[in-house]
């Protein structure tokens, strides 16, 4: 087991009706203005983002809003939500929405508390900060985890460049969950939001370091718990059990658990932002068009490990481990295939995409191949261009 820090920070309110916690949670902070941030309207077509309101002005909270983040959320309006808090005084950030929402509720936090500093810098990683104001997030879709964990992804709409900043001090303080609040949600975004899942700790279990006992078996049962509540949650999404199922899920599996000893793979994330960045295609389908086309590149580098994977989670009974590694593999694409995610470029809108055109992705990815992705296989710029050809049509 490798050394690691466990942190997770973010109070948890799962149920029925605690949406009308939040005005209570954010009191308990200190904080007694907030800007809410949201997307396209969801939030008020269903009057949640009213109630919230409402539970907030019942504690004498001065309520904001920033409305109007997209999927793959722009840096431009998180650059307007800065200018927005600093001349409000938001004194904590709420989310009410997504993982769009609440990265860019993140975005604005950390500008807030940098006003010198243009957010790009902090994303780009050319600067560093230890400050950010405090982000609570109202939880609408089970897809991204970023209600508990330490990551915020924005795109530079100017550069297409979709990029993450990763630290401790964007954890939401608290994550308000009622699994009720999802059953508006688009099929498509259902869909997507379960690939996204199960993807967080996939990438978290195929990596070099091995003997993690707990953290893979706590890892398997995640994945079986998504796989089995994905499903019925795909035929009724007004099942409350299957939708709460899969709402933790969303949590624990983006919150550090899953991956507790050893280090983080998180290539197929990369190579799906650069499809997100480029093409603004939805973050769950850009992972399912190119998760299998990883995996048989690099399979054979640990055949136990994708064998272990079947066993584990498909049920796989095969003692060949070569067979039940591709046999695994093949699950997972026909999970996908069973919510209509696509399994590679040609079924997403995009279509199939032109040589030169995934040369430039794989450059662009790799920084001009000064950076190698994930740490399963240390992916160079070539390895990257083969797996997106691989991925083009299948
Ligand atoms: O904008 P509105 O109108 O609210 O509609 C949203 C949006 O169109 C809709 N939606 C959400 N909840 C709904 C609903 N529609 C009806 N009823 C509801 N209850 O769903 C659409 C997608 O919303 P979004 O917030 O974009 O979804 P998701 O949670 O999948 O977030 C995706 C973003 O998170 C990033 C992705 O890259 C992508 O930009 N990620 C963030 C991570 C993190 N911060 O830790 C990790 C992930 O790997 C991921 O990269
Ligand atoms: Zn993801």
């Amino acid at each position: 087991m490798k050394e690691f820090v466990q942190y997770m920070p973010t109070k948890v309110v799962f149920g029925k009706g605690t949406e009308e916690e939040t005005g209570r949670l954010i009191q308990a902070c200190g904080a007694s203005k907030v800007l809410a941030v949201y997307g396209g309207g969801s939030v008020k077509r269903s009057g949640l983002l009213e109630r919230v309101r409402q539970s907030c002005e019942a504690e004498g909270i001065v309520f904001k809003e920033l409305s109007g983040v997209r999927p793959n959320p722009r840096l431009s309006l998180a650059r307007e939500g800065v200018e927005k808090a600093v001349s409000f005084g938001a004194e904590l950030i709420l989310a009410v929405g997504g993982g769009s929402a609440i990265d860019t509720a993140k975005a604005v936090a950390v500008g807030a508390a940098n006003p010198g500093t243009d957010l790009w810098e902090f994303w780009s990683g050319n600067a560093k900060t230890s400050q950010a104001l405090p982000v609570g997030a109202v939880l609408t879709i089970s897809a991204a985890g970023s209600e508990m964990s330490d990551s915020a992804v924005l795109t530079n709409e100017e550069t297409g460049r979709k990029a993450g900043f990763n630290s401790d001090i964007v954890r939401p303080v608290f994550a308000v969950m009622n699994p009720e609040l999802t059953y508006t949600l688009p099929k498509y975004q259902l869909a997507c939001g379960i690939v996204d899942i199960l993807m967080h700790t996939l990438e978290r279990y195929f990596t070099p370091v091995k003997g993690n006992e707990l953290t893979d078996e706590i890892a398997e049962g995640l994945m079986r718990t998504v796989i089995r509540n994905g499903r019925r949650a795909y035929k009724d999404q007004t099942d409350y059990d299957a939708m709460s199922e899969l709402m933790w899920c969303g949590s624990i599996s983006h919150n550090g658990l899953t991956g507790l000893g050893r280090p983080k793979d998180f290539a197929c994330h990369k190579l799906g932002h650069e499809i997100g960045g480029r093409f603004d295609e939805a973050h769950g389908a850009t992972l399912s068009a190119v998760w299998g086309s990883w995996a048989r590149h690099v399979w054979r580098l640990d055949t136990g490990r994708f064998a272990a994977y079947g066993k584990k989670v498909w049920n796989i009974e095969s003692e060949e481990k070569e067979e039940a590694a591709l046999q695994a593999i093949e699950q997972t694409e026909e999970f996908f295939r069973s919510l209509h995610m696509p399994v590679c470029l040609g079924e997403m809108s995009i279509g199939v995409q032109k040589e030169q055109v995934l040369r430039e992705m794989a450059d662009h990815a790799t920084k001009g191949d000064t950076l190698k992705l994930g740490c399963f296989k240390k992916l160079t710029a070539q390895d990257v261009y083969e797996i997106y050809q691989a991925a083009n049509h299948r």
